[in-house]
């Protein structure tokens, strides 16, 4: 098997080719003066299995990420796998107003074209798959954060909305504490209100556990409830930390502990994806 990692997802890739025990392949990948990319293959992939691991967030890695998929299409590989840690645009999955374009869909169709298997990792709903001419597979980070938060003494995983009810589920399962919800209600892209729920969590820890931290709002609001309530202790979890808008310095005063995957690096991201890609490519 061979690795070939983009300028987006280099630890990534690195991760995984140590877990999977295999060469990283060879590329050249630069921007032209005007900002274009331009990729180049050195290492020969005929016959291989190749492996490309690259983000699709922001607009320049998903235009990267097209660029090595043909370069590697061409080199003829016997199986071509993309993993795609953080797979942006999941989040437009319909058109919520007439005349929306649905960026998943699209970015589902393109992401598709070329390999025989589109891997994701806790991508914000599966439903979209449906774009992906059946090649899209998910795998969850949400054992391995349920693990870390056990470690932690956590007495309870929240989901912060409806939404991610089966991620945090499956991580208290793993953790092997108690569950609950809360249900949010989005009402623009940056403020989120979060409903009052009667909960006892008076000297408790409580993790908060969802898919993305972006703007920090879900979270902030979740705490917040959570602190009126008495928790002694309020942690957040997500597999994906894209920290908008100087998110993370809103949170840190919020939170006890701060916690992301390495899906997309940053100093919360102490926790890795990787085996659970891995766990699937050797199966
Ligand atoms: C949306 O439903 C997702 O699961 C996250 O809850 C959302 O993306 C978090 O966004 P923000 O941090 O901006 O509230």
């Amino acid at each position: 098997m061979l690795i070939v990692s983009g300028t987006a997802s280099t630890a990534f890739g690195k991760a995984l080719s140590s877990e999977m025990g295999c060469a990283p392949a060879e590329t050249e990948i630069i921007r032209f003066p005007d900002g274009e990319c331009y990729v180049r293959i050195e290492t020969p992939l005929e016959g291989e299995d190749v492996v490309l691991v690259q983000n699709t967030y922001p607009d320049g890695n998903l235009v990267e990420n097209l660029l090595l998929q043909d370069a590697i299409a061409e080199g003829k590989p016997a199986s071509f796998t993309v993993v795609i840690p953080y797979f942006g645009y999941s989040r437009q999955d319909k058109a919520f107003k007439p005349g929306e374009g649905i960026s998943s869909r699209v970015l589902g169709a393109s992401l598709s074209r070329l390999p025989d298997r589109v891997v994701t990792v806790d991508i914000h709903t599966t439903t979209i798959f449906k774009w992906f001419g059946g090649k899209g597979v998910n795998v969850s980070a949400m054992p391995v954060l349920g693990k870390h938060l056990a470690g932690k003494g956590v007495d309870l995983i929240l989901s912060p909305d409806k939404g991610s009810i089966d991620r945090a589920t499956l991580a208290a399962e793993t953790a092997g504490v108690a569950f609950d919800y809360f249900e949010k209600t989005r009402l623009s892209g940056s403020e989120v209100k979060i409903a009052d729920k009667p909960l006892d969590v008076e000297g408790k820890t409580v993790a908060i556990a969802d898919d993305i931290i972006a703007t920090g709002g879900t979270m902030i609001r979740a705490a917040e409830q959570l602190r009126e309530k008495g928790a002694a202790k309020v942690l957040a979890a997500c597999t994906h930390g894209l920290y908008t808008s100087s998110a993370l310095e809103r949170l840190k005063p919020v939170f006890d502990e701060v916690i992301s995957t390495d899906t997309l690096p940053s100093e919360t991201s102490t926790i890795s994806s990787a085996p659970a890609v891995a766990e699937l490519l050797k199966r």
